[in-house]
């Protein structure tokens, strides 16, 4: 089938190979120039596993085109909106003007019959006041959320834990959602359930699923901060607890918190929603998952002050991670950047080390010190702090090999990712978050 994908970022570049990668014929359309370039050259623009290979055979095969003239996706049965949909730069709420933008560029290219299909995470509501302007075409406007992990893009892509499809009623609803069902026709045929509803709850299921995803993380954070005054351990709470199949040990990682450029603009735009819906208090517990993860990012910076003796003042702090999570080179709203800023803000000489975020790191915070190797970087740290988990950091780094680097040994491990036994045992003070 022809499918044109509007907005080629972390979704949408993704979203377009994949597609590719299982048959279709896919344009992907952008407004940056050097993102488009790039793709069509077949260079994928950022770092995500496996994204390079299908990028590459797509360009190959013919099927895979990238351009930045909107009107290219003229001819493509089904359309899909991958824009972002940022926090407002005055507010909680969601940024709506790509996803604005992007309707109002298809719209003279529709034809009757075709399918448009967000995928953007939007407030609920946004489907059902842009449908009227779709349908004007001819074309029918569906919500079709995404679900993808950063570092999992191209998996879960392929190979969804369920597709949600949302319709209004009525034969032109029906009709989409059996298009849609065609396209996802490789993962539909291996039984991936395939949910069809209405927009209102398409919209909704994501944003609660990510609402829940962070409950979780903030929930076990909340135990680790209890954990702290009682001298319990929030790692065998966490696997305590998990292996009651009702709770699940999965996202029970207490430590330095969730970031991302989903999670927390995604809560906060649920929490605005439900306000202007009138319903705010239904989630209110909302601001108190978004301040109990922020705190944790002052305290992993707070116990890396205390293991130096109360200040970080022109001490040397080694920062292992920059991206908000691995295999990943996105630090948008990285809680490691933001621990290594805030260190250097202290009068800290702080470096930082990724294996693949660098890039990204140094243009946005140009005043820290960044050393692409691992051990270059570790070389005369007083302490190091420990904020994305690697496998660099969290499997390879022997703690023996470590101690003849640094200058101190002391580590602070932001994700509780360490064998602290270990750690110890080759003579670092450790310390974890929410553990003894
Ligand atoms: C999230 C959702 O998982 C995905 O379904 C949605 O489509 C987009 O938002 P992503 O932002 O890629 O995906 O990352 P995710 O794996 O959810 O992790 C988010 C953040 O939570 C990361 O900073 C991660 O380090 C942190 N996290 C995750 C924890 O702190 N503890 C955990 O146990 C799990």
């Amino acid at each position: 089938m022809r499918l044109s994908v509007i907005g080629c970022g972390y979704l949408g570049a993704v979203h377009a190979a994949a597609m590719a990668s299982v048959g279709h014929e896919v344009v992907g359309i952008d407004v940056d120039e050097a993102k488009v370039r790039s793709l069509a050259e077949g260079v994928a623009p950022f770092f995500e596993p496996g994204l390079q290979e299908i990028l590459s055979e797509g360009i190959d095969s013919g099927r895979l085109s990238f351009t930045t003239d909107v009107a290219a996706a003229k001819g493509a049965q089904v359309h899909f909106i991958a824009v972002g949909t940022p926090q407002s730069k005055d507010s909680y709420a969601a940024d709506l003007t790509y996803v604005n933008a992007a309707a109002d560029a298809l719209l003279p290219h529709l034809s009757d019959g075709d399918v448009v299909a967000g995928k953007s995470t939007v407030p609920v509501g946004t489907a059902a006041a842009l449908a009227s302007r779709i349908e004007q075409t001819g074309a029918t406007l569906v919500w079709n959320p995404e679900f993808l992990r950063e570092g999992w893009a191209v998996k879960d892509t392929i190979d969804p834990d369920r597709l949600v499809v949302g319709t209004e009623s009525g034969a032109a609803g029906e009709r989409a959602a059996d298009i849609l069902r065609e396209v996802y026709h490789p993962a539909v045929t291996k039984g991936t359930p395939y949910i069809v509803t209405d927009l209102a709850t398409a919209e909704l299921v994501k944003v609660a699923a990510n609402a829940f995803l962070a409950t979780k993380i903030s929930f076990i954070n909340a135990m680790a901060e209890i954990a702290e005054v009682t001298g319990a351990d929030v790692t065998q709470l966490a696997d305590a607890i998990g292996h009651d199949e009702r709770i699940g040990r999965r996202f029970l990682g207490a430590g330095i918190g969730f970031g991302g450029g989903c999670l927390p603009k995604d809560i906060r735009a649920f929490s605005a929603r439900a306000e202007e819906l009138g319903r705010g208090e239904s989630v209110a517990f909302l601001r108190e998952v978004d301040a109990i993860n922020l705190r944790r990012r002052d305290r992993a910076i707070q116990l890396v002050i205390d293991a130096l003796g109360g200040s970080v003042f022109k001490r040397n702090i080694t920062v292992l991670g920059a991206a908000f999570k691995p295999h990943s080179d996105d630090i948008r709203d990285s809680p490691a950047l933001h621990a290594a800023v805030q260190l250097r803000g202290l009068g800290a000489w702080v470096t930082v080390t990724d294996p693949a975020a660098l890039d990204n790191a140094r243009r946005l915070h140009p005043q820290l010190n960044y050393v692409d190797d691992r051990d270059e970087a570790l070389r005369q740290a007083d302490a190091v702090l420990v904020v994305t988990e690697w496998d660099e950091y969290r499997r390879q780094l022997d703690p023996v090999h470590a101690a003849s680097l640094t200058a101190g040994k002391v580590v602070v491990d932001g994700r509780n990712c360490l064998g602290s036994t270990a750690w110890r045992e080759a003579g670092w003070a450790y310390y974890g978050m929410g553990r003894r």
